[in-house]
């Protein structure tokens, strides 16, 4: 290993997770190939893996142990932070790696694979303590949930845990999220439940937290008295890829919006959790979704722009003439005492001009200027923009004074990076992070039934508007740009413009 892993992981105080399996159904696919495999590799190259520790695949696919492990082998080789060649573990690790076929539909494939969990539990030991992972397309969830239920497999007992992370989307709209909620509940505790967002286990996304409530100097400022408004831009370069099945029904709101970038604005706006523990971090992030002002349908022409890349119809599998959009911004407003008449402007979209997420906070203009300026004209506000990726850092701009003669201002950055001061490839996955925090059973960094359900409160409305005649006219935009002209004329209107602070766009 090299020198900055050790280091990584001698300033490690996450604890080895419990001796455990972990079940993959999906185990075919490309999350598990780009991610969830990486990530438990990784993990165990830091030690935070107990020695009785499996994985055991399951898809439909004819595969077996040998060619299971081969492909996983190919994808960790291609996609790990840490990979066969920087930790000597992969024999170790691929040993106890399993491959389990069946149809996810059929009893018989839960009855063996409790055969095979039992096998294990004898064999390498650590199989009582079960973490089931759904990677599946989502329309198996509530199947799969069923069968285990019935199985028996989601039963502790004797101080031994069973889990269940569950990626998204976690429904389509809110009925099917809550009716989701409740085939889950009726199987599984809701202490047993991890849905996942991945963005949560970003560093930098973590990082808002400790940035906001391990400083005193922001959160003084953080509220309507100071702060002018607020942006969020999750924005991608890459287009539709091979998703069109999935993406061409779901569109940039409930691929992006209902879930990333619902939870950057709670972590930036809600109240200092009095403990960093799941039930209170999340009670604070329900307590900020419970105060948005939802957009009426009829209002999705105020509050709203739609737009589509020009070639999204030329992709392959989506719809002849389809009107999913690609890219959207929404304004939106917490009616609490913080954040009364603070707008939040979002936006999200593929086939932009750059991958970016970034949070923009501008603070108000000064009161009162006393040096000089021609008619009309302003100082430009401070800005302080959290960057997420790929410049993880943050940057603050501010007003400085121009060498020479007279009180010539111009703006400057101060920032910070990661790179900087914690060296490159430091970041984990975001999947690492929340796998160990689920086999350790700390559900923090997941999100609850109630929040999942009151995100899609908020988006539903917005869906509705754009599918009825008061939604806005679906603009287009070419890719690699920042969007539709309409996306700036939507901030024009409120005299503001978008920031791009951690870019240099
Ligand atoms: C996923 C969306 O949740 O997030 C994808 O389904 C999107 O459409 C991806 O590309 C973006 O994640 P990241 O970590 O690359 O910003």
């Amino acid at each position: 290993m090299n020198n900055q892993i050790s280091a990584a992981k001698k300033d490690e105080i996450r604890k080895v997770a419990d001796p455990c399996t972990v079940v993959i159904f999906g185990a075919s696919g490309d999350l598990t190939q780009r991610k969830l495999m990486p990530s438990l590799f990784s993990l165990s190259c830091e030690g935070l893996l107990a020695e009785q520790f499996s994985v055991v695949g399951v898809a439909r696919s004819e595969m077996t142990d040998d060619s299971f492990r081969d492909q996983i082998r190919a994808g960790v080789e291609k996609f790990a932070r840490l990979k066969p060649a920087d930790c000597d573990l992969w024999d170790a690790f691929s040993k106890n790696m399993l491959y389990h076929r069946g149809n996810y539909d059929d009893p018989q494939t839960y009855k063996d694979l409790s055969k095979l969990l039992a096998k294990i539990d004898k064999n390498v030991g650590g199989a009582c303590n079960v973490l089931f992972y759904l990677s599946t397309p989502p329309q198996l969830y509530p199947i799969i949930v069923k069968q285990l239920g019935q199985a028996g497999l989601a039963q502790q007992s004797d101080g031994h845990w069973r889990r269940i992370i569950i990626e998204k989307p976690f429904g389509h709209d809110l009925p099917s999220a809550t009716e989701l909620n409740q085939q889950v509940h009726d199987v599984f505790d809701e202490h047993q439940v991890y849905r996942i967002d991945h963005y949560l286990g970003k560093e930098t996304v973590q990082n808002l937290l400790v940035f906001r409530f391990a400083n005193a100097i922001f959160e003084p400022l953080w509220s309507r008295n100071y702060i002018d408004h607020v942006q969020i831009t999750v924005a991608e370069e890459v287009g539709l890829g091979s998703r069109a099945g999935y993406y061409d029904t779901a569109g940039v709101m409930r691929d992006m919006f209902q879930n990333h970038l619902l939870q950057l604005l709670t972590l930036v706006s809600m109240e200092p959790p009095a403990e960093y523990d799941a039930t209170a971090l999340r009670d604070e992030k329900v307590k900020v979704l419970k105060a948005m002002q939802r957009i009426k349908p009829e209002e999705v022409g105020q509050y709203t722009v739609r737009a589509q890349y020009r070639t999204y119809r030329d992709e392959p599998g989506v719809a002849k003439g389809t009107n999913t959009p690609t890219f959207a911004a929404v304004k939106l407003f917490i009616n609490n005492w913080r954040w009364r008449n603070v707008p939040f402007y979002l936006r999200s979209g593929k086939a932009l001009g750059d991958k970016m997420t970034e949070i923009n906070i501008q603070f108000r203009h000064v009161p009162h200027l006393m040096f000089p300026l021609k008619p009309g004209q302003q100082l430009p506000p401070n800005v302080l923009g959290l960057c997420i990726q790929p410049n993880e850092g943050m940057n603050l701009r501010f007003e400085t004074k121009v060498p020479g003669a007279g009180m010539r201002t111009r703006s400057v950055d101060m920032n910070f990076t990661y790179e900087q001061d914690f060296g490159k490839n430091t970041l984990p996955d975001a999947y690492e992070r929340l796998i160990l925090d689920a086999l350790h059973g700390d559900a923090t960094l997941f999100t609850r039934s109630d929040e999942i359900e009151l995100a899609w409160g908020l988006v539903d409305p917005i869906l509705q508007g754009w599918d009825s005649e008061f939604s806005p006219v679906l603009a287009f935009y070419e890719s690699g740009t920042w969007g539709p002209g309409k996306s700036d004329e939507f901030m024009q209107a409120d005299g503001r413009k978008w920031h791009y602070a951690c870019s240099d766009c």
